[in-house]
């Protein structure tokens, strides 16, 4: 794989496209889908575009505009860019609701003399998502005069391994495979895109990538936050389901999934699905624990006897391929002394007798480092410790976009490599179910905020 094969994909030309956002007032849309369109549009990568925001409160596509500016900040808040955004109110159980969204976005395709291709986001709870999607299917808004229609989804996709089917079903029902795109913006990371072209385009890692090198693999995902306004939709999910199912397992199959050859979005995504089907969870005393932070039964939304994990440390194994026995250690929480996301490679030591580690870091900055053992200066034969590497952050002229805007860029242009297929959804589904199960036998541990997560349990 060559390096220059990331960029390759950038060249995928965008035609007119409407982007409709679902929940366009709501936590990901406020924070997240607007600020990264907003700065897509400000380096020139959206062009030919309108926005339709639909969601319950009481706006019009002035206010509306007025709260997209200040949810993307006074630099990005462009007057060419706000222009292209409108708000339809709605509810997404109304099937009128849907008949208004379709006839504003048949008018602005006739205003601009186009057939535009068609991108549906849905950033709204996964609850709601059976509703709307009969609503946008019966509405004949997936129907286009002629372009193309997406649809995007976030995770988790669907809430059990049942679910995740009937969900995946009713999709297929409206949507072509091809158009639907199962989001984990952890996919979109420049670290976990990195990881791959690290491995495969310097010759001298893919021979130390086994299990007769590999020891063992430690994944981090810590953060200082707690779950402040997410709280309603934290309590449905809960950290196993919120990041265990999705973020986690695509970091460490981004470490253990074999050589694409090549980046086809294709083959890529067989791999990493057959990497995750080879995460296997024995649930052994000791391989799950789970905790919860003091003070989240307060938060808003949240039950006064709420058993939701805000914390795990799981253990698992990669049975099968070039990693086969391996084991994985997974580490998440919120509320937590620091805010950390890493993927980690400890070698075996072998006839030496320090370990090399190496870690990939998408938190607090991307980058990677790997540690190595030199002689000490001076008239010593002691070892010293030292560090090989890079951050993004040290890199100056260079500005890393968020994993959203990655999302939306290609989203919108219908590269679907960095959006998870029907199999590997399904086969972290398949990995999490127990995980679950065994979750729901165990004590829940607390813990004080701000604990050191290797200080837990
Ligand atoms: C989201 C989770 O998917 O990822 C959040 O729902 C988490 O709970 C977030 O905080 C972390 O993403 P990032 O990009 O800030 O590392």
């Amino acid at each position: 794989m060559q390096s220059s094969e990331l960029t390759k994909r950038k060249k995928l030309p965008l035609a007119p496209v409407g982007v409709i956002i679902f929940g366009a007032t709501g936590d990901l849309a406020t924070k997240k889908l607007f600020p990264s369109l907003a700065r897509l549009f400000a380096d020139g990568h959206l062009r030919d575009f309108f926005i339709v925001g639909l969601s319950r409160q009481n706006l019009n596509n002035e206010t509306f505009r007025n709260y997209v500016a200040s949810a993307v900040g006074p630099k990005y808040a462009d007057s060419n860019f706000l222009s292209k955004i409108e708000f339809v109110q709605g509810d997404f159980s109304s099937p009128e609701s849907f008949q208004n969204l379709g006839e504003r976005i048949a008018k602005i395709d006739d205003v601009r003399g186009v057939c535009s291709d068609k991108v549906y986001y849905l950033a709204v709870p996964p609850i709601l998502y059976g509703e709307l999607l009969e609503n946008l299917a019966t509405s004949g808004l997936t129907v286009t005069c002629g372009g193309l229609s997406r649809i995007a989804i976030e995770k988790p996709f669907g809430s059990n391994y049942l679910q995740a089917q009937v969900l995946d079903k009713k999709l297929s029902v409206y949507f072509k495979e091809n158009e639907i795109y199962r989001i984990d913006h952890y996919l979109a990371k420049e670290t976990i895109q990195n990881i791959l072209t690290f491995r495969f385009s310097n010759s001298i890692f893919p021979p130390l990538f086994t299990s007769e090198h590999i020891e063992r693999i430690e994944a981090v995902f810590s953060e200082k936050n707690v779950v402040g306004s997410r709280a309603g939709f934290y309590e449905s999910v809960g950290a196993l389901l919120d990041v265990g199912q999705n973020h986690i397992l695509q970091m460490v199959a981004a470490v253990t999934m074999e050589n694409p050859g090549e980046i086809l979005p294709a083959s890529i995504r067989t791999l990493r699905a057959e990497a995750i089907s080879r995460f296997t969870f024995e649930g052994k005393d000791g391989d799950l624990t789970v905790g919860q932070y003091d003070g989240y039964r307060d938060e808003h939304g949240v039950a006064s006897i709420s058993t939701t994990e805000t914390f795990f440390k799981m253990k698992f194994k990669i049975i099968g391929g070039i990693l086969d026995g391996v084991p994985v250690t997974a580490t998440s929480g919120k509320g937590l002394a620091e805010s950390r996301a890493s993927v980690s490679v400890f070698f075996k030591k072998g006839d030496c007798t320090h370990q090399n580690i190496l870690t990939f870091w998408i938190q607090p900055n991307e980058g990677i480092a790997i540690n190595f053992y030199s002689k000490a200066p001076g008239f010593t034969k002691k070892l010293a410790s030292k560090m090989l590497d890079f951050s993004y952050s040290e890199e100056k002229d260079v500005r890393l976009p968020d994993a959203y805007e990655r999302v939306l860029f290609d989203l919108l242009r219908g590269d679907e490599t960095l959006f998870g297929s029907t199999d590997e959804v399904m086969a972290s589904w398949r990995f999490i179910t127990p995980v679950l199960e065994m979750a729901k036998k165990l004590p829940l541990m607390r813990y004080n905020q701000g604990t050191l997560v290797e200080e837990l349990f």
